[in-house]
């Protein structure tokens, strides 16, 4: 950028984002939805809140600060939708949707309706997995349902219309997409949908996992992955301890291959690694 587009765009660079300022950030994030950033998430906090600064037309982080702490709640919400990280992709960890289908569907097949939560759903490729999955195994109209949540609303949002890249459809193996997969022609080219059909049978809806579950549904298989590494024991406990009250007894819950739960509580038992069930 040469100096006349800088001065022409109104760009104005910004004083580093001060220790006190981070301090500030970071202790909101945690009472607003107990995730933990320690030191080294500073140059990120210090980039994504930059981009929000310059959108604004605001000039420092302690002008944005101000705004945060006069608790302007939509603004708050855009913060939280920034600080959140949301990588997910189709079948990732491909072996819990196998364990899914050679172990945990022939169980719940007896339980009437599955409900199946996925619990930080983030863009929605978690629940639209489970829920083609599913929708071979007890049929497209059959008795069960997902409900997606994630404290971000952006990333719901995105669930909610489910149109995404076509490249992100390669995970997604070949009979499902053919099934359950719209491509975009013309104007939507480059992308594709997930069929009306299959969406009808998944739900998004904002939730902290930090606090109880507000809705009367019970969960006989919960996916819990990839958020457990965002907060301390403490927290994660706090967590276990609201999924596992929206739980059926005996129901399923998976986290991601890098987090571990064993030991957090007497009320699950680890089938194997990364997989556990609610004994009482
Ligand atoms: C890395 S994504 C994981 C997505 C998906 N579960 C997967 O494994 O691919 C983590 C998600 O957790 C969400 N999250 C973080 N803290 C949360 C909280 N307190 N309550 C609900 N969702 C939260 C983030 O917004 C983000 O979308």
């Amino acid at each position: 950028m040469t100096t006349s587009t800088l001065r022409s765009s109104n760009y104005t660079a910004l004083q580093p984002l001060a220790d006190t300022e981070f301090n500030f950030f970071r202790q909101w994030l945690f009472q607003n939805s107990g995730i933990t950033l320690n030191d080294s998430k500073k140059s990120l906090v210090s980039g994504r809140l930059s981009k929000r600064i310059a959108k604004l037309g605001l000039g420092s982080f302690s002008a944005y600060l101000k705004i945060i702490r006069s608790g302007d709640k939509e603004e708050a919400q855009v913060l939280l939708n920034i600080l959140t990280t949301n990588e997910t992709y189709f079948f990732r960890e491909h072996k819990h949707f196998e364990f899914m289908q050679s172990v945990i569907l022939p169980d719940l097949k007896q339980a009437g309706k599955v409900s199946v939560w996925s619990a930080a759903a983030s863009t929605g490729e978690e629940a639209y997995t489970v829920a083609l999955i599913m929708a071979d195994a007890f049929g497209l109209h059959g008795p069960w349902s997902v409900t997606g949540t994630d404290i971000n609303t952006e990333v719901l949002s995105i669930g909610q219309r489910a149109i995404y890249p076509i490249e992100a459809s390669v995970k997604i193996p070949e009979s499902y997409r053919k099934k359950y997969c719209l491509k975009g022609k013309g104007k939507d080219q480059g992308l594709f949908r997930i069929c009306g059909e299959l969406r009808k049978q998944v739900n998004f809806t904002q939730h902290n996992l930090m606090q109880p579950y507000a809705g009367t549904e019970r969960f006989n298989l919960v996916f819990l992955r990839n958020v457990l590494i965002y907060f301390d024991l403490e927290e994660k406990k706090e967590i276990l301890r609201h999924v596992m009250n929206s739980m059926t007894p005996g129901g399923w819950l998976l986290v991601g291959h890098s987090e571990s739960i064993t030991g957090y509580s007497e009320r699950i038992k680890q089938y194997q690694p990364g997989c556990y069930r609610l004994i009482s």
